[in-house]
Formats: C-alpha cells, structure tokens, sequence
C-alpha cells in the first residue's frame, strides 16, 4: 500500500530549517555558539541570549556570516529580565517560535567540606529552575507555529554528567551533576505535559567540549579526559550540531522525552586508569 502524504527524504529536506526561528540560550559561548551556527547554516533565524551584552553581540556580529542572528542580553535566572526577553520575542515574532535550545548553563567545584550553599543554589537555578521557567514562559509562543506533522521543539543541554557519577576527585562539582540528573528528569516530565500541544521535548547529554566551563579541566586533565572515552577525543562543533540539527529538523519530529549522549561512549566507559593498590 503506498504511504500516505510522501514527503521528500532527502537530506536536505529532512534536516533543512528553513523558515524556523530559535532562540538558543547561551549562545556567545561554547555549545551554544556551535550548536547556534549549525541552526544558521540549515536555514533557520537565531536568537542568541546571554547575560554579557557585549559577548552576546560580538557573537551574533561572528556568527551572522551564516544568516540572520540576533543578540539579546538576558539573565535566564532573574525573572525580569527573562519577562524583558518573552515580550521582545513575542513582538519580533508574531507568528512564534520553533526552536527553544536551553543551552545556558553553570557550574562550581569544590571539595565537599567548603561547598557553598549559595554555589549549590545558583546552579540548581540556572541549570534546572530557569529551564523551566523560560520554557513555561514561552508555550504560547512555541505552540503559535507548532502542527501535528511539525512539533515545535524543547532542546535541552543537560550532561553525561547527569547519566553518571563524575570522577568528583578530579573536580568536585556535586550541584553540576545532580542538576543534570533532574534536568533529564525534567525533560521527560516536560514531554509527556507539552506532546499534546504538539511541543517535543528532549535533551542531549553531551561530554566533554572545548568551552569557557571546560577551560580548567582540559588545561588539566586533558590525557585523562580523553583516555576515558572510547574513541579518545573530546567533542567537536560537528557531533554537537548534528544531533541537535536531527532534534531540530523533520527528522527528529516523532522523537520525545529523549535524552541522547553524544559523549563518545564516556559515560558507559571506567576508562584506562591504572588499578589503584
Ligand atoms: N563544554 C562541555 O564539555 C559540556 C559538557 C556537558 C554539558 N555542557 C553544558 O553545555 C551548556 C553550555 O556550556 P559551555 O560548556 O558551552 O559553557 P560556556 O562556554 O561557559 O557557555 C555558557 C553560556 O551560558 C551563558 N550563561 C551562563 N549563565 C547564564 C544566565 N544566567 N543567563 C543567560 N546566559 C547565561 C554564558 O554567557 P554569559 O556569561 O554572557 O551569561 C555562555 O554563553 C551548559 O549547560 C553546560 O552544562 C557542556
């Protein structure tokens, strides 16, 4: 029996964003800004929102080589300004957004006994509470342009971090990885909720990736880093942006509540360390 409604499926038409518009947040930096530049290159209108103004538009400058990119500065954790943003949005794009990547994130290492309280706190919020916020704040713009065969869709950027027990003796970052963990949780809990409004939800749990909140680890353990992988390399701008463009795109459009690795087999790995004696 021939299939009903045969769309074309070629790459590019599977992959292709043409005429979709994200907001990425967190992206003047690291993830954000190669997962923003793969969103450009396919055809979609990039917001990119971050707290330092002058990084954000330094970015949109660099990256509105591949199409249109816009900067916004905002605070994803401070509800004004996350208000501010929602209304900026809403009034730039009447007809809705497609694509929300919460993608901004923090981090804190300490040992145990001098973790701080408000360390704990701020990451919790940004990397969990704020997500939930900006996402809640933006249903009835992401629902305006949302169908059936084309769900708007929810991308968050949690952490294999979230999937394992880090190595916390090589840096303790006790908030980070319990954030991710509920973060994933989240993503489940937010799919079930927003499948029926024909938003999809799904995370990806990416490894290690050249960025400012890696700068210390790769300075440091870099060997180690790359041991623990199985395919003994960090992350490139390539495996990032493939993955979210597949989430993004016709391709990904029946995929929900996924939480997807893309960490080189780290977090199924015990790596190459030497037994300790
Ligand atoms: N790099 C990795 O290896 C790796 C691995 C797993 C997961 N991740 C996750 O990937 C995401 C991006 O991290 P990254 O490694 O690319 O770090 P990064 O280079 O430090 O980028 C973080 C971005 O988030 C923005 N940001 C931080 N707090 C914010 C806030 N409250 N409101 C708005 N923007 C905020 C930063 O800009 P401003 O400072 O201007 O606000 C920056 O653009 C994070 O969620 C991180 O947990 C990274």
């Amino acid at each position: 029996m021939p299939i009903q409604n045969e769309q074309s499926l070629t790459i590019g038409e599977l992959f292709s964003l043409r005429g979709k518009t994200a907001l990425v947040t967190g992206g003047s930096s690291g993830l954000g800004y190669m997962m923003a530049s793969g969103l450009l290159q396919n055809g979609a209108r990039v917001y990119i929102a971050s707290r330092s103004r002058e990084r954000c538009d330094d970015a949109a400058r660099t990256l509105s080589s591949f199409g249109e990119c816009i900067p916004m500065a905002a605070d994803v954790t401070d509800a004004v300004q996350r208000g501010a943003l929602v209304k900026e949005l809403t009034r730039r794009e009447p007809g809705g957004i497609s694509i929300l990547v919460n993608n901004a994130g923090s981090n804190w290492g300490a040992a145990i006994a001098d973790y701080p309280d408000a360390a704990f706190d701020k990451v919790l919020r940004t990397n969990v509470s704020s997500v939930f916020s900006l996402t809640r704040d933006l249903l009835e713009l992401l629902g305006r342009s949302a169908s059936p065969p084309d769900p708007s869709r929810v991308i968050n950027i949690g952490s294999m971090d979230g999937l394992q027990v880090p190595i916390v003796q090589r840096v303790p970052t006790f908030a980070y990885s319990a954030s991710k963990a509920a973060l994933h949780h989240l993503t489940r809990t937010l799919a079930v909720e927003l499948g029926p409004r024909n938003i999809t939800v799904n995370a990806i749990a990416p490894g290690f990736f050249e960025s400012k909140m890696t700068d210390y680890v790769m300075d440091n353990f870099r060997e180690d880093i790359e041991d623990d992988c199985p395919l003994g390399r960090i992350g490139s701008p390539a495996d990032i942006a493939g993955t979210l463009l597949y989430l993004a795109s016709r391709a990904g459009a029946y995929t929900n509540g996924a939480i997807i690795p893309v960490d080189g087999g780290t977090h199924l790995s015990k790596g190459k360390r030497e037994w300790q004696s």
